[in-house]
């Protein structure tokens, strides 16, 4: 059998413009649905595991079917009543950047590929900066989480650390090099660690400090652990916004210890970091600019559409080192531009920073200061009335976007009462929350990052946790 041109036109643009009527009905039904997905991964698999056809599909079915077979398979992550994980939501003017990002089908790896992205992408960099408070020498890369991006910050620190140390990890590895330890409190992030393995610094390298009375990073508990070994390299880790009760550490007074052991300071600021944008808020960042680097998202408290990260580094000649490339293919830019492949680790890639460039352009300084502002005051009111409803307790009270609430259970086991209740909030289907442990509690997390989140959503959660409670006894 002979290879045949697809049955179906390929180059047919109705497709875009019928899924952009779609795709508005499909962002205004994020208001009324309910939050929790209905559909099994057994009916999923019916629906999309179809055979591979031979001719090809009409392009405006194959959308048509994604829309449709996934329609109850989707948890409504982008909409006003998600107080899930940390997610926030898309705005319209970012999934049109998006679209047109995908429709210019550009590579952003270098100045050549792409004069325009990489003039945008140069800009956005620097108003993040600029949005975020951040030392403005700072060079940046735009990755696609805050995963990759600690990844990046840590590659920096280790090319600075082993130089300080007369050698050079770019060429020569790790091989005899001293170990590196990586120093963090127990509320660091999980992305941490990977980044760690991705580096060849391993797990094991990770040393934990205790936390003080306020959930802190613990200063004697960290100046205990620095002296140990004075002459390690070392990097410390701090939390701009505990995932679980959006505490931050102390920058100022860790900074000025690091300082006195030649450590690097790196700021896990995945969605806390924003917090920098709102004058109201900014108080808890104190010092957080002293640090060496920061990693951050923007596809969370900046509301853009996956997947969007940002790391930042004092030290643009570490940072270089450990991420430029070149190759024969390349055409000079003779200076003009910005590289990004030699700040990014990736190769090829979507000049993603084009989308935060539009995003930024869209709100204004003010109107991310606005939404997180809001988000706080939301997560407040949240955790202290769903707190104060008979048979909920606060277990850990609204600071910035997050808090803790657990459910009782009048035998005791209020683990079990818990989960149990969680899980029936999420079945009812007017708010999503999840679940998790802390300080040996089970308890449900809230977190508020969407600017699409009203008072009303927030009247509308609190009586259907009460109606659950109630059901529940
Ligand atoms: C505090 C913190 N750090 C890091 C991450 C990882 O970020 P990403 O999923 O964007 O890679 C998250 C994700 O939720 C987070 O909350």
């Amino acid at each position: 059998m002979s290879n045949k041109p697809p049955m179906v036109d390929l180059t047919d643009t109705t497709v875009l413009r019928h899924t952009a009527e779609q795709a508005i009905e499909l962002y205004h039904s994020f208001d009324g649905e309910p939050v929790a997905a209905a559909a099994t991964h057994e009916q999923l698999l019916q629906r999309f595991g179809q055979s591979l056809s031979n001719d090809g599909v009409d392009p405006g079915q194959v959308i048509d079917d994604l829309l449709t077979w996934s329609r109850d398979g989707m948890v409504t992550a982008g909409g006003p009543r998600f107080f899930g994980w940390v997610i926030g939501g898309s705005l319209p003017v970012a999934i049109a950047a998006d679209w047109i990002l995908s429709t210019w089908e550009q590579n952003g790896a270098i100045y050549q590929t792409s004069p325009a992205c990489a003039t945008a992408e140069e800009v956005a960099g620097e108003w993040l900066k600029e949005v975020l408070r951040l030392p403005r020498e700072c060079s940046y890369a735009m990755v696609t989480g805050c995963q990759m991006a600690h990844f990046t910050a840590l590659a920096a620190a280790r090319q600075r650390l082993y130089w300080d140390r007369g050698i050079d990890v770019s060429t020569e590895g790790l091989y005899g090099a001293p170990p590196l330890r990586v120093v963090a409190g127990p509320h660091l992030h999980e992305s941490l660690i990977r980044a760690m393995r991705f580096l060849g610094l391993g797990s094991n390298a990770l040393v934990k400090t205790t936390l003080d009375d306020q959930g802190r990073m613990d200063l004697a508990s960290l100046e205990q652990i620095l002296q140990q070994d004075p002459a390690a390299p070392t990097v410390i880790n701090l939390m701009a916004g505990d995932l679980n009760t959006g505490g931050c550490d102390p920058y100022r007074e860790v900074c000025a210890l690091a300082e006195q052991y030649g450590a690097w300071v790196h700021v896990d600021g995945a969605f806390g970091l924003w917090v920098n944008a709102s004058e109201k808020h900014r108080h808890m960042l104190d010092g957080v600019e002293l640090a060496h680097s920061w990693a951050t998202d923007g596809h969370k408290w900046l509301q853009l559409p996956f997947d969007h990260g940002y790391a930042f580094v004092r030290d643009r000649e570490a940072h270089h080192a450990s991420m430029t490339m070149t190759a024969g293919y390349f055409i000079d830019a003779d200076g003009a531009g910005r590289d990004q492949m030699n700040w990014n680790p990736e190769w090829s890639r979507r000049p993603r920073g084009v989308i935060a460039y539009a995003a930024l352009r869209n709100l204004g300084k003010s109107g991310i200061a606005h939404i997180v502002d809001e988000c706080c005051r939301f997560a407040e009111r949240l955790v202290n009335e769903i707190g104060a409803l008979a048979g909920a307790e606060v277990l850990s009270p609204a600071r910035m976007n997050q808090g803790m609430v657990r459910f009782l259970d009048p035998d005791g086991d209020h683990d079990a009462k818990t989960d149990a209740v969680v899980e029936a909030i999420r079945a009812e289907g007017t708010a999503w929350f999840g679940p998790t442990t802390w300080n040996s509690m089970r308890a449900m997390r809230i977190s508020v990052c969407n600017f699409r989140s009203t008072d009303a959503d927030i009247d509308a959660t609190v009586s259907a946790v009460e109606r659950v409670l109630a059901a529940h006894g």
